[in-house]
């Protein structure tokens, strides 16, 4: 992303484990941004960890959630490192609106790596449950969605500063 055009907000996305909240808080703090943490919203907003919403409301009522911050944020986030949850990107409206906020990151992981961050229970309820095959089948059927953002920065082998570094340079 340019630099007059990142100075705004930057948005990463990727998969579960792909690294966006580490990295996002890294990159944050490196360029004197704030910092925001979609799940890190809902959960507070709702006062249950994501697992809970899930399992109480549902994943629906989770997304409906997680596109009205999105556009709560495109009203009001100025300067802003914006690390968003795996799913954020499913949905061709919140594209359109994560488009207002900023330049796209794509983190893109390893499979082997995600699958191994994610193979111990994490609080994910979409990823718990799931075996590795399970895991990478949903990964596959989403890599189109992740690839439409503007910037793919891969992250294996890169140490998180080289990762900070790429999407700076990008
Ligand atoms: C999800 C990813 C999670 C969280 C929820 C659903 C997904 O965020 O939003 O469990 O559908 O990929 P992380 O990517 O931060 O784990």
């Amino acid at each position: 992303p340019g630099h007059s055009e990142w100075k705004r907000n930057l948005l990463l996305v990727g998969f579960m484990g792909a690294g966006k909240t580490t990295l996002g808080g890294i990159l944050s703090k490196r360029c004197r941004l704030d910092f925001v943490d979609t799940d890190q919203l809902i959960t507070e907003q709702f006062g249950l960890s994501v697992a809970d919403i899930f399992s109480r409301y549902g994943e629906n009522a989770f997304r409906v959630a997680e596109t009205e911050l999105l556009r709560n944020l495109a009203a009001r986030c100025r300067h802003s490192v914006i690390a968003t949850g795996g799913g954020m990107v499913l949905k061709d409206e919140n594209w359109r609106v994560m488009r207002q906020i900023g330049p796209v990151v794509f983190l893109r992981a390893d499979e082997q790596e995600l699958v191994e961050r994610l193979s111990s229970a994490t609080g994910r309820p979409l990823a718990d449950d799931s075996d590795r095959e399970a895991i990478l089948e949903r990964y596959r059927q989403r890599l189109p969605c992740y690839l439409r953002a503007d910037l793919v920065v891969e992250t294996k082998n890169q140490a998180p500063l080289e990762v900070v570094d790429a999407i700076l340079g990008g």
